[in-house]
Formats: structure tokens, C-alpha cells, sequence
């Protein structure tokens, strides 16, 4: 592979480098090229062809279905190691050892304490308010009450903040439940493990002892690992971005969790439940919805289906499918939306307007059907992604920091009005 990119410009040549990748991606690094063509820059809605780092966490390959984390491939994280496990991985770069888990552990527990006045602020929300956007805003008030997680400019810091925002994020998410609920916001238990804590946290009643059951537990904690973390995905992105600005780690996530809430990130899985219920309630007709879905003039879309990146199966689409018959036959649920997705799915992958635009239900698609059967609310599923995908925010994050990459801030190219003098009033 050649080493330098020529782009030409009336004539005149001008050379780029070529990045490659430890898996072979190829980049043209366009670093210098404003200065050398004299102002020419490119563009790129939605940032489909650019890249916006080098980065070490996660590898995609959209076309051939590879998802890893640090180099593990997603489908062994998902069967052999736990959430707090991969949560490690992400943020830090190596599996932990049983000692090093444990004191993660530990110290996540040491901070799992939320100050009792960020109640408060939950108490002005009507039960009414969506939980990603409580969440959103107990996240950011947090900083008021941990002012040491700012700039978190040394590594000890740096850290501080981790343990912090991992142990609050659970408890935060299992409030904005719980006041949506109308129950008493309770803690968790420092006995239990990390997710086992959260389900706790979530279903305890206030009136009888808690029941631990192991297969909610480890199908959250399964769904948790797939969400873990996904390159420059938007939520990502965002993160990365307000971050650059050396805003603090909590703020960051912040604005993280509102732009996942959107229906066409991570609120799809709240969208996906919605549409198939919509379908069930008129008649389980899929066809015609099929048919809503291709039309250009119809703004439905099929949620949980397509992604920018993968051009093939969602590796994570096909571990929640099989999850899902499990978790659903361990519970002795029949959920009949989950037949009418396998046979929307079935529909789609048989229509050459699906086929050809290389659209294959995505991780959002299953994932409400297990959060159901477990008792977790439509409003809760998009919490539940937010959960899951904390410790790649906090990774890129991180990694964003360390590296100590530019403050963000793309160009544009200009289309208004060119210059215009100013008309009085009573002039217009
Ligand atoms: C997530 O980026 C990530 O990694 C995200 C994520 C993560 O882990 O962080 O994987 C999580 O966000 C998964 C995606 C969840 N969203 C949905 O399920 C919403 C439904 N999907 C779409 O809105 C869409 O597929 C996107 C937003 C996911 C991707 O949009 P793109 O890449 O901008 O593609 P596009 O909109 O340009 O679509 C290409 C074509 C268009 O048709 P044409 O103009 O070529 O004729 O495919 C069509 C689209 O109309 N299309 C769909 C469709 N998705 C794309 N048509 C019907 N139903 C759909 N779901």
C-alpha cells in the first residue's frame, strides 16, 4: 500500500500521508490540509468517511460483523468474563487480575454513596419526566457535590473520578426508576456484586426481604457487556468532544447519555418496543408496516434496523436473539413481540429493499424484549444502554485526555448571504 494520498486542485498536486491501522484501516491524514491548498477544507455530514481519532479501545468491522474490545472479541466477553470485568478492560486495557477486579470493586463501593441533597433535585422532576433526561441532570449536578472530579489531571485523579461516576451511575439510574415508580429510593448492598447490586437497587421492594434472581442478573449483566462500548458512535462522540474542551469527566457523560437518548441512537430500543407493540395492536400485520417503512413519503422507520457501520449482522443483534429465547423460556414468559420481531426480522432480511441497503437489525432490536421479561420499564431501556455503555464513555474519555488530543471544533463551508449593508427600519 502506498504511503501518500495525492489530491489535485486546478492543477496544482498536493501529497497527504496515509495512517494504517493495526487492523489494516486506512486513513488520509488531512492534518495540514487547510494551510497547504490555501483555505480548502472538506466535508463530511455526519461524518460518514471521516475519522475523528486514533484510537485503542474498540475495533468495528461493519462489513464482515467484528466487534472487540481491547482485542477480545465480543462474543467470548460475553460468554466468559462479567460486566465489572469488561468494564475494567475498557477503561483500563487489560483484563484485571482477581486482585486488581476486587480493589476496583472495593473502591467503587468505598464512592457508591450519592449526597443525600441530589434527592432534592430528583424531587423537583414531575414522575412524569423521561429518565434519560433525570439522569442526564443528576450526572451533571454531581459535580457539585464531587468538585475534586473536575480536572482530573493527574492519574490518581483521574481515577478518583472513575470509581466515582461508576459507582454513582448505577445509583442514579436505579432512583430515576424508582421515583418514576413512586417506591423509596433505596441503596444497594456492598455484599452483592455490581450488577447483582443494581438489579437489587432497582426491584427491592420496601416491604419484603430482596430475591435474587440469577438469571435477570446475568442476562442485565450479558446485555450490559454488549453495550460496553462501540468507537465513535454519536454518544461517544459527544463525550469525546465536550470533553476536549477539558470539561469535566461527569459533564461529559452528561452530554453522552442526551445525545444517546435520541430514537435513532440509543432510544431505538425504547422505539423498537413501541413499534412492535404498534404492529401487535394492529393486528400483527407486518407486511404493512414493512411497506410503511420503504416508503420515502412515510417517516416510519423500522427501528432497530440499519446502522453506519455495520453492513452486516450487529454481532451483539445475534447474541441478544439468543438471549432472548433463553432468558424469556428461563422466566416461562410467551411474549408475542418477540415472534412478531423474528418474523419482521425474517421479512426484512427476504426484501431486496433491506437486502440491498444492507439493513440488519442492530443491537436496539431484541434488547427491549429481555429488559421486559425482566420487569424493567419501556422509559428504563434506554437507562439500561446508558449503563452499559458508561465504561466506553469513560475509556474514550480518557483516552481523548491522555492523549491529550486538540479541543474539537470542525469547519464549515458558508452558504448564507455574502455582505449586505445595513437597512433602517423604516427602510424594510
Ligand atoms: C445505535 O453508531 C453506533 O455504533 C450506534 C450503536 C452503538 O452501539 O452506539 O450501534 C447504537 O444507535 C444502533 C442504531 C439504532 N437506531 C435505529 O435502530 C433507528 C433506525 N435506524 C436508522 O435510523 C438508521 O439505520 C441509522 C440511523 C441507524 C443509520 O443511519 P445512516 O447510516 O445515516 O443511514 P441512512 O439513514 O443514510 O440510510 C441509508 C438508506 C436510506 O435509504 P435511501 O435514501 O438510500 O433510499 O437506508 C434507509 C434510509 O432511508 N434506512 C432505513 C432504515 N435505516 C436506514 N429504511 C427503513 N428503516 C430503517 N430502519
Amino acid at each position: 500500500m502506498s504511503k501518500i494520498a495525492t489530491l489535485e486542485i486546478d492543477g496544482k498536486k498536493y501529497e497527504f500521508p496515509l495512517i494504517e491501522g493495526t487492523e489494516n484501516e486506512v486513513a488520509i491524514d488531512i492534518k495540514t490540509l487547510r494551510g497547504v491548498t490555501g483555505g480548502v477544507t472538506t466535508i463530511d455530514p455526519g461524518y460518514k468517511n471521516t475519522g475523528s481519532c486514533e484510537s485503542a479501545i474498540t475495533f468495528l468491522n461493519g462489513e464482515e460483523g467484528i466487534l472487540r474490545y481491547r482485542g477480545y472479541s465480543i462474543e467470548e466477553l460475553a460468554e466468559k468474563a462479567d460486566f465489572l470485568e469488561v468494564a475494567y478492560l475498557l477503561i483500563f486495557g487489560e483484563l484485571p487480575t482477581k486482585e486488581q477486579l476486587e480493589k476496583f470493586h472495593v473502591d467503587i463501593k468505598a464512592q457508591s454513596h450519592v449526597d443525600e441533597d441530589v434527592k432534592k433535585i430528583l424531587d423537583g422532576f414531575p414522575k412524569s419526566a423521561h429518565p434519560m433526561g433525570v439522569l442526564s441532570s443528576l450526572t451533571s449536578a454531581l459535580v457539585a457535590f464531587n468538585p475534586s472530579s473536575v480536572n482530573v489531571d493527574s492519574e490518581e485523579e483521574m481515577y478518583n473520578a472513575i470509581v466515582r461516576i461508576m459507582a454513582k451511575f448505577p445509583v442514579l439510574t436505579a432512583w430515576a426508576y424508582r421515583k418514576r415508580a413512586g417506591l423509596p429510593l433505596d441503596y444497594g448492598d456492598d455484599s452483592l456484586g455490581y450488577v447483582e447490586n443494581f438489579v437489587k437497587m432497582m426491584f427491592k421492594k420496601p416491604s419484603s426481604d430482596y430475591q435474587s434472581n440469577q438469571v435477570v442478573v446475568d442476562a442485565l449483566d450479558k446485555l450490559l457487556i454488549l453495550h460496553g462500548d462501540h468507537e465513535q458512535n454519536c454518544s461517544t462522540s459527544t463525550v469525546r468532544i465536550v470533553g476536549s474542551s477539558h470539561a469535566g469527566i461527569f459533564v461529559s457523560i452528561s452530554a453522552g447519555i442526551n445525545a444517546l437518548w435520541g430514537p435513532l441512537h440509543g432510544g431505538a430500543n425504547q422505539a423498537v418496543i413501541e413499534m412492535l407493540e404498534a404492529i401487535k395492536e394492529d393486528g400483527s400485520d407486518t407486511k404493512k408496516f414493512m411497506s410503511k417503512a420503504k416508503d420515502k413519503d412515510d417517516p416510519f422507520r423500522l427501528m432497530g434496523f440499519g446502522h453506519r457501520v455495520y453492513k452486516n449482522f450487529d454481532p451483539r443483534a445475534k447474541i441478544i436473539k439468543v438471549a432472548a429465547d433463553e432468558v424469556l423460556d428461563s422466566l416461562g414468559i410467551d411474549d408475542p413481540v418477540l415472534d412478531i420481531a423474528k418474523g419482521l426480522e425474517k421479512e426484512a432480511l427476504e426484501d431486496p429493499y433491506f437486502v440491498d441497503r444492507k439493513l440488519y437489525p442492530n443491537v436496539d432490536f431484541y434488547s427491549g424484549i429481555i429488559y421486559r421479561a425482566m420487569g424493567i420499564p419501556v422509559e428504563m431501556f434506554t437507562p439500561m444502554f446508558a449503563l452499559g455503555r458508561l465504561p466506553g464513555w469513560i475509556a474514550q474519555w480518557k483516552e481523548m485526555r491522555l492523549r491529550k488530543e486538540p479541543i474539537g471544533r470542525p469547519r464549515q463551508v458558508y452558504v448564507g448571504e455574502t455582505l449586505r449593508e445595513f437597512k433602517d427600519i423604516s427602510k424594510r
